[in-house]
């Protein structure tokens, strides 16, 4: 392994750090079309920390160096912002959502939020999950290639509408999975609306502040009537958890579980496309893999899973804005500047993950000694994935099913390439696979 570049400060604090001399519109274009592959080569250009001037915000400054990521998930909540970047999300998961506020009063909804999360809460939803993934991986059909990203998708929201709203009626879950996979699958017409409300008159932000609505409703209907559920304190779905606080009227609820669904469905949906993808073009880490099915808690599942998440990360950096100067690797950043750990590129860091770091070996989690600081798929500090556990216990949870119930392959043995789609890196070609046989 070679050895970590020495980046410590200069005696005197300067001003930014170097970056590169092409336009801004140029630079904005790369780092949203393609940041996995720009950021890398910046690193490799300009050091462990670059400057790129992106539009419409000021300076971003992007960090590769575990030492400085972790001085800004440790810097205090009231400098370095996290919901700001969020702001275009607003629309639709309102003001009060964990996803867009900033300190003070970020942490007390973060600890309003947290019960749900607990260890113990999430098992009581492995059942739940195992059936629903189950049932979907016997409706594929044997020897027909098809897109797993799409189903993915599917099973996902599926889960958050029977695991985390608590549905059990089948008519009112088919509801709220469509009314909630075309509010998740919003984009820009949701910003405009919030720049400019009354384009919510017309079309097409008309259509989005329809669908919005009539989410919202089918959601306010699920909370009424768990408000009146006798049992509730017996229920283990999410949504019975959050109405647990008696100070959250139905409006702090609601934005509760948009937040959930926005930061949950996408990221957990992709992140399982990716683990297929690597997997099953890596067949003796697939045979090991299906040797330990029968294993509540094989090691090798989540050595994959976080192999899968660190060679293909579905989010590829995080971004926080100063809201004061600080000095941070022996230059000045000025407030207003956005600081931004690049999660992929130190996950596949070579002076850390050694000179396979680009491979997928899931036995470097079992007989290595990986570098947790180098490991950040989930972000860090106080705003650090508050669903990490979750997602774990899901995607574990769900490829163990799917792996039981039928054999799958590759339908093109080369590797799948990667594209953005909003700010997830998702698999080109939506990880096309095809059921060998059904086992189950
Ligand atoms: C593989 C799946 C997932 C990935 C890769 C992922 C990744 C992330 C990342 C990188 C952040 C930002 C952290 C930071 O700024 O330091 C984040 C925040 C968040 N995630 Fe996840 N996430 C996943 C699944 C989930 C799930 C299943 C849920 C909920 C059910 C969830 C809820 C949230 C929330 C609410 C936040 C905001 C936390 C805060 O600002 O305090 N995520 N996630």
């Amino acid at each position: 392994m070679k050895a970590v570049a020495n980046t410590t400060s200069p005696p005197q604090a300067t001003g930014l750090p170097p970056g590169p001399s092409t336009s801004p519109v140029k630079q904005t274009f790369r780092y949203w079309r393609e940041r996995q592959r720009y950021l890398p080569q910046m690193f490799d250009r300009f050091g462990d920390i670059v400057t790129l001037r992106l539009i419409p915000h000021g300076p971003f400054v992007i960090l590769r160096d575990p030492e400085h990521i972790r001085e800004v998930f440790r810097g205090a909540p009231e400098i370095f912002h996290g919901g700001k970047g969020n702001w275009n999300l607003l629309p639709i998961v309102g003001r009060n959502s964990l996803l867009t506020l900033d300190a003070p009063e970020h942490k007390p909804e973060r600890k309003r939020m947290m019960p749900p999360f607990h260890h113990e809460r999430i098992a009581a939803l492995v059942d739940t999950m195992r059936q629903i993934a189950e049932n979907e991986a016997r409706r594929w059909p044997v020897d027909r290639p098809f897109r797993f990203l799409d189903r993915s998708y599917a099973l996902t929201l599926e889960i958050i509408v029977k695991a985390v709203l608590g549905v059990d009626d089948p008519r009112r879950a088919a509801a709220l999975s469509d009314a909630l996979h075309k509010v998740a699958d919003m984009d820009l017409s949701g910003i405009l609306v919030l720049i400019r409300p009354e384009l919510g008159k017309v079309w097409p932000w008309r259509k989005f502040v329809r669908d919005l609505e009539h989410a919202d409703r089918l959601i306010y209907e699920e909370i009424a009537l768990r408000r009146r559920d006798p049992k509730r304190d017996q229920r283990t779905d999410v949504l019975s958890m959050l109405l647990e606080d008696p100070g959250a009227d139905d409006r702090d609820v609601r934005d509760e579980v948009m937040t959930l669904l926005m930061a949950g469905h996408e990221t957990t949906a992709v992140g399982l496309a990716w683990l297929f993808e690597r997997l099953l073009r890596h067949p003796a880490a697939h045979a090991r893999l299906r040797r330990g099915l029968d294993e509540p808690k094989d090691p090798y599942r989540t050595a994959v899973f976080k192999e899968a998440l660190r060679v293909r990360p579905v989010i590829h950096n995080v971004a926080r804005r100063l809201t004061e100067p600080i000095e941070l690797a022996g230059y000045r950043l000025p407030a207003g500047a956005t600081v931004v750990p690049a999660i992929g590129a130190v996950q596949q860091d070579e002076r850390f993950w050694g000179p396979d770091a680009a491979e997928f070996r899931p036995e470097r989690w079992i007989d290595g000694n990986p570098p947790a600081q180098a490991w950040l798929p989930f972000g860090g500090g106080v705003r650090r994935c508050i669903g990490a556990m979750f997602a774990q216990v899901e995607i574990e949870t769900v490829v163990a099913a799917i792996l039981r119930t039928v054999a799958i392959e590759a339908v093109d043995p080369a590797d799948e390439g990667d594209r953005m789609h909003h700010i997830t890196m998702i698999p080109k070609e939506g990880t096309r696979i095809r059921v060998v046989r059904r086992l189950g």
